[in-house]
């Protein structure tokens, strides 16, 4: 394992793009249960209502019941509310200098990345410190730290539709500008890759990494679980992403 991290600081200290592509285990530090973690506290993935926990998130359910979608939107928030990126959100940062762009693709809604002083950084699951009306028509948009003073079904204070967190639900498309900013930088190229913390279910995050490893671009997976890219990178870490990402940042510092 130590030689791997001075053989990727290495990578880094040449590398003048850099991706990382993250998910729940990033934030698992800052204590946010993970995805999965979260499901798993329902009995089966089911909630009280017998509803699985992907259906009451889902966009359909959101239109129909949504004030059952706002039950666990409150607790969603609940779950990211106060907390405070730990030192892989930090070690990603700080790898950031004039001469090495590092992008960060985000599954997380948290907003972790941002806080730690991230630039560019690309949230393709949206973000719950935003709300958004969910009438199309209307532009209403406000950030929000908390959801605390909001009633059960909080409204648009411009057009009384329901208001909505600003993040993909399930059956939901990604957002248009997140999407076409990631296929852009993918079009320019990174020197280096690195999937943290996701089990890589969805096919934007694979294809990167895929694509970077059959075009012979160096690759890193951080996950203390295999994962469906793990076959597929030239490093892979079965570590911590925290202890890990600050090794790797020593690194590029000798
Ligand atoms: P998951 O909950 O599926 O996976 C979290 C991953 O983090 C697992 O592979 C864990 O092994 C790993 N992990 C846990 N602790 C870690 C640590 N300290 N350091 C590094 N890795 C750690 O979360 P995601 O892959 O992010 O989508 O889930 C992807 C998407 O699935 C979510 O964004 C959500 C869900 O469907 C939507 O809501 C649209």
């Amino acid at each position: 394992m130590a030689d791997d991290v001075q053989a990727v600081g290495r990578l880094l200290k040449k590398a003048r793009r850099v991706l990382f592509i993250t998910g729940a285990g990033v934030s698992a530090e800052s204590g946010i249960p993970t995805f999965r973690g979260l499901g798993a506290a329902f009995a089966n993935g089911m909630t009280e209502e017998g509803i699985p926990f992907e259906t009451v998130l889902s966009g359909p359910t959101f239109q129909r019941r949504p004030e059952l979608s706002w039950k666990y939107f409150f607790l969603l928030k609940q779950a990211t509310q106060g907390k405070q990126p730990n030192p892989a959100h930090h070690a990603m940062a700080a790898l950031q200098s004039p001469q090495r762009q590092v992008w960060i693709a985000t599954q997380n809604i948290d907003g972790l990345h941002h806080l730690a002083g991230s630039k560019r950084v690309i949230e393709l699951h949206g973000t719950m410190k935003r709300l958004l009306c969910s009438d199309s028509e209307c532009d209403y948009s406000a950030e929000a730290d908390t959801f605390q003073d909001l009633p059960l079904l909080p409204r648009c204070p411009k057009c009384q539709a329901v208001l909505r967190p600003d993040i993909v639900l399930y059956e939901e498309m990604l957002p248009e500008a997140a999407l076409e900013r990631y296929a852009l930088e993918q079009s320019k190229g990174f020197d280096l890759l690195f999937s943290v913390g996701t089990t890589s279910i969805f096919h934007y995050v694979i294809e990167p990494i895929f694509n970077a490893a059959r075009a012979g671009i160096p690759t890193v997976e951080i996950n203390p679980d295999e994962t469906s890219v793990s076959d597929l990178v030239q490093f892979r870490f079965p570590a911590p992403a925290g202890i890990t990402l600050q090794r790797i940042l020593e690194a590029t510092k000798g």
